[in-house]
């Protein structure tokens, strides 16, 4: 079966290519590059031993994205490309509207034309904003987040739902990821922002590389255990397979949109991890506390029972393997 991933040079997109060319799933990557490094075609390679079809272009290209189903028997996609910097969506709300929106729109337009009516889609926790429990189930109805990055996430998987209802031949698998982090055990593939990094465990890599001097903890009053937020940190290559395992369901399932958290349901906090990554890699975090971090709460984590019951899906990696493999990596990338 030949799947299209959309973003599949990226973080998750490229883990989650490792995984189904393992199972035996054909790959074509269509993405513009515009945060990935066209290089990881070649890993995604070294890792699997088989063959990946890439096409650079923005799915925006209704042309180009037309060309690559034409040229290809797609029977279902993975939709990962889209901008995802919470900080940046604040700053550059058009451009993020007009990257996540228009992609998914010329994305689903084109899959209809070519009758290819399965997808599946990476959402985000962010979806929920605030609700009375930190706990997050599928059942809650999507609140307000707080950056642009999130509401074009509410605002596709809206679309998705509505294009669902106006056909019902639609098969949509909506994933709301909780905190994907690691890497690939064999150290070739995992995150390496640009820059001076606004999530928790690129920054820690950065401090333990001695690229950065610190790491600045974003406050300490916090309502949890050891005053520090808590969330749901869960591994790349757990995420990878919940959209094996996404894919799988779908196929044998009625049409219909299904959602689901992906997440461990377990939450961990900063000092956990920074302190989980000192001792596994045997290294030096140096941190202070600092202020808290605007739009932050305290702690939220899934409920990820229902990926449990219907998709036979569990994250099995612990905080350790987070820890090691995302060192591994980082190692890997500074040589
Ligand atoms: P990433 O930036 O590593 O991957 C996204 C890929 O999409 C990149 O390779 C980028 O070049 C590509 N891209 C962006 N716009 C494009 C366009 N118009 N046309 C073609 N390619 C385009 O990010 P990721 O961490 O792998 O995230 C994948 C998806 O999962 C994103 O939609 C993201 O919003 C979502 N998500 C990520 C996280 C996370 O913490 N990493 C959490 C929740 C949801
Ligand atoms: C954010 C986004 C989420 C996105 C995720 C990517 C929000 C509300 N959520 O989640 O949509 O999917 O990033 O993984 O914006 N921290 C520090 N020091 C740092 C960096 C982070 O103490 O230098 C703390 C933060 O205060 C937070 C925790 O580490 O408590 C995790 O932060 P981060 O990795 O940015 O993820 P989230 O904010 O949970």
């Amino acid at each position: 079966m030949k799947i299209l991933l959309t973003g599949g040079t990226g973080y998750i997109g490229s883990h989650t290519a490792v995984q189904l060319l393992n199972a035996g799933y054909d790959v074509v990557i269509v993405d513009n590059l515009v945060n990935s490094k066209e290089d990881t075609i070649d890993k995604i390679k070294q890792i699997t031993g088989k063959e990946v079809k890439f096409y650079k272009a923005d799915v925006r290209d209704a042309e180009a994205m037309d060309k690559i189903f034409s040229e290809n028997d797609i029977e279902g996609v993975i939709h990962f490309a889209g901008l995802k910097a919470v900080g940046e969506s604040c700053e550059k709300p058009i451009e993020y509207y007009q990257n996540n929106l228009d992609s998914t729109l010329t994305l689903v337009d084109t899959m209809r034309k070519h009758n290819v009516k399965k997808i599946v889609f990476s959402s985000s926790a962010t979806i929920y904003g605030i609700q009375e429990s930190p706990k997050y189930v599928e059942t809650m109805k999507r609140g307000t987040p707080s950056s642009p990055y999130g509401t074009t996430k509410v605002m596709i998987e809206q679309i998705l739902e509505d294009v669902y209802k106006a056909d019902p031949e639609w098969k949509i698998s909506i994933l709301r990821y909780f905190n994907p982090v690691g890497a690939h055990e064999s150290g070739l593939l995992g995150e390496d922002p640009k820059g001076i990094p606004n999530n928790l465990m690129p920054y820690i890599q950065k401090v333990a590389s001695k690229q950065l001097e610190q790491l600045t903890i974003f406050g300490n009053d916090y309502n949890t255990p050891d005053g520090t937020c808590r969330r749901d940190y869960l591994h790349v290559v757990d995420l990878a397979n919940g959209h094996l395992k996404a894919l799988e369901k779908l196929d044998g399932s009625e049409n219909g949109v299904y959602i689901y958290n992906l997440g461990t349901g377990n939450p961990k906090s900063v000092l956990e991890m920074v302190n989980t990554f000192k001792s596994v890699n045997n290294i030096d975090v140096p941190f202070k506390f600092g202020p808290r971090r605007e739009g932050d709460l305290d702690e939220f984590f899934a409920d990820p029972t229902k990926a449990e019951k219907e998709l036979d899906w569990k994250a099995e990696k612990t905080l350790e393997d987070m820890c090691r493999d995302s060192w591994n990596f980082a190692k890997n990338a500074m040589n």
